[in-house]
């Protein structure tokens, strides 16, 4: 289901999969080839969302922001797996965030970085990139090893051709909403809520 906001409308790229189980609301961007699954809530209300080319948002996903200070960006390649809650937060290119996982607001995962499924990232966490992170709360364990990282450079592309499966087995493309009056989002000037 992707529905507008107080007259924001969620952008969409080409050849984005959103089942009708899932919520995009409001000021939220989705990159060319994005794939949000099963029941996932990616709630751009009260701040801005944007999840880049390539990236994935696996089945039962919490997206979230806080009001006027805390928006969430979630860079292109990256794996978001099942049961993730982010909220307010930074993912930057390529990192692969296990199942299971908080990150809180503030916290930013660095290009290319794993989280151990089941890690809580306190407000502000700050991981280097292309390292893993794992715990509750986490802790930065330190570089990644070789098999670490071709298990974070491989599941974004398995996604991209999971989501063409599904088209091709008849899902539909994802289309944003046409509305009579669509308004800037928050970074044009948008009032918070
Ligand atoms: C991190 C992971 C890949 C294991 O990698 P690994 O190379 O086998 O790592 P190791 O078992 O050698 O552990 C490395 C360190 O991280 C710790 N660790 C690993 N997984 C952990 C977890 N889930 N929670 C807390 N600590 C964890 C280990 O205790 C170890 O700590 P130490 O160095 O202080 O002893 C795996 O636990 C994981 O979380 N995979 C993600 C699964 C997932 O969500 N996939 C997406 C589905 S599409």
């Amino acid at each position: 289901m992707i529905r507008p906001f107080q007259g924001m409308v969620p952008k969409l790229g080409a050849r984005v999969f959103v089942p009708d189980s899932a919520l995009v609301l409001g000021d939220v961007t989705l990159g060319d080839d994005a794939s949000i699954w099963f029941n996932c809530a990616v709630r751009g209300d009260v701040n801005w969302i944007r999840i880049g080319a390539r990236t994935n948002i696996q089945d039962a996903c919490c997206l979230h922001v806080t009001n006027g200070k805390w928006p969430l960006l979630i860079e292109e390649e990256v794996s978001i797996a099942h049961n993730v809650m982010l909220h307010g937060c930074t993912v930057r290119k390529g990192a692969l965030i296990g199942m299971s996982t908080t990150i809180m607001d503030g916290a930013e995962v660095g290009e290319g970085c794993l989280v151990a499924a089941g890690s809580l990232l306190r407000e502000g966490f700050q991981a280097p990139p292309h390292s893993l992170v794992a715990g509750w709360p986490a802790v930065v364990k330190g570089p990644l090893g070789e098999g670490q990282r071709q298990l974070v450079g491989s599941v974004w592309a398995r996604y991209v051709r999971y989501k063409e499966a599904y088209f091709k087995d008849g899902w539909p493309l994802a289309v944003a909403p046409w509305i009579e009056a669509p308004q800037p989002g928050f970074s044009e000037g948008h009032p918070f809520p």
